[in-house]
């Protein structure tokens, strides 16, 4: 084999259930649950060539060499040699690019670590003329940043060991098969609230749990909205559904509040526009929040009220974006490969 190029797009995920704290090799401290998005991915070519004298990692981000982005390639690479032998003799040029604002603080490490993971085992299934494996894919995108392993799939992922879910394991993530199909098509409109850089990687907010004086019942805690969702999830019952992600986004913004070097993530226009959705909600309506690890507001509500939702965004929250910016995303299918594998 000379040169192999495959390329791939994979989206970003939205957690309902929240993994914040990590032990040993990029494995949680709690089970996780997420669904993929339609419209936030990556898209990422790799082009592997035997290996010469030159470089052995060539990382363009759209279009430009980034140096910056080379520790988090290079320890990716080393974390997940062992699963590819074909990385020790092959030299590699990786292309990458997001379908979302660079700077819009929308997290890319799920989106872009899996389709890294995936044009891997892409290229394993090449060369060894057999099935893409998307397990593995999985385990390997966990070993570049944890929560991208919930993004090789479409529709809803659970990640973690738990009682309550078979084949669930710390080392890879599973598709949730059972979803009402009024979840299918749940909606997520990204309000941008601050654009910068966060204050706090993840990887700093997952060591703060450690020694964590809240750590054990925000575990429980997780385990506990793991066992309440997984029935909601079948139902469909958009109000509790609600009630477990509004409670998960904010004990994840608790904890880092709470921590031996606290953060507060918040912007003031993060607490007006959930206040506002709060309030919505308490009269009935079907409208609900999550968050990141960030300032951003991910508005979740049902297709059926696409409309009312779009109306109060425009109208009464656009004003605390910044630059008046949002996404509107939703329920995705998962990866998908761009140019035919050659
Ligand atoms: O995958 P990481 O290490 O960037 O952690 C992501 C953690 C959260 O996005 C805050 C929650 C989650 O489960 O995705």
């Amino acid at each position: 084999m000379k040169e192999l190029r495959v390329k791939w797009q994979s989206p970003s995920n939205i957690a309902l259930v929240k993994y914040w704290g990590k032990h040993g090799v990029q494995l949680p401290a709690n089970p996780s649950i997420s669904f993929s998005l339609s419209e936030s991915r990556s898209e990422t070519s790799v082009t592997i060539c035997p290996r010469g004298g030159g470089e052995r990692f060539r990382f363009r981000f759209e279009g430009e060499s980034k140096p910056s982005f080379m520790p988090k390639i290079e320890q990716f690479f080393e974390r997940v040699t062992h699963l590819f032998p074909f990385i020790e003799d092959h030299s590699f040029e990786i292309d990458s690019m997001n379908t979302f604002p660079h700077s819009s603080g929308i997290a890319s490490s799920a989106s872009s670590m899996s389709a890294l993971a995936i044009c891997l085992c892409d290229i394993e299934s090449q060369i060894e003329g057999r099935p893409i494996d998307m397990q593995k894919a999985s385990i390997a995108a966990r070993l570049g940043s944890g929560s991208a392993c919930r993004s090789v799939f479409g529709g809803f992922a659970l990640w973690g060991d738990t009682p309550d879910f078979e084949r669930s394991n710390d080392e890879f993530a599973v598709r949730v098969p059972e979803v009402h199909s009024d979840f299918m098509t749940l909606q997520d409109s990204i309000l941008l609230i601050d654009e910068g850089v966060k204050p706090v990687s993840s990887t700093v907010g997952h060591g703060l749990m450690v020694g964590h004086s809240f750590a054990q019942s925000r575990f429980e805690q997780a385990r506990a909205n793991i066992a309440r969702i997984l029935p909601v999830l079948k139902t469909g019952d958009f109000m509790t559904l609600a009630d477990i992600v509004e409670q998960e986004a904010l004990s994840l913004h608790a904890m880092m509040m709470t921590s031996d070097t606290p953060y507060i993530l918040f912007r003031p226009g993060t607490i007006e526009v959930i206040s506002r959705i709060m309030d919505r909600r308490r009269t009935g309506e079907p409208i609900s929040f999550t968050l990141d690890a960030g300032a951003n507001v991910h508005v979740i509500y049902p297709e059926t009220y696409v409309d009312k939702a779009q109306q109060f965004i425009e109208e009464e929250l656009l004003v605390f974006c910044a630059n008046g910016q949002y996404i509107c995303d939703k329920v995705g299918t998962g990866p998908q490969t761009v140019v035919p594998s050659q």
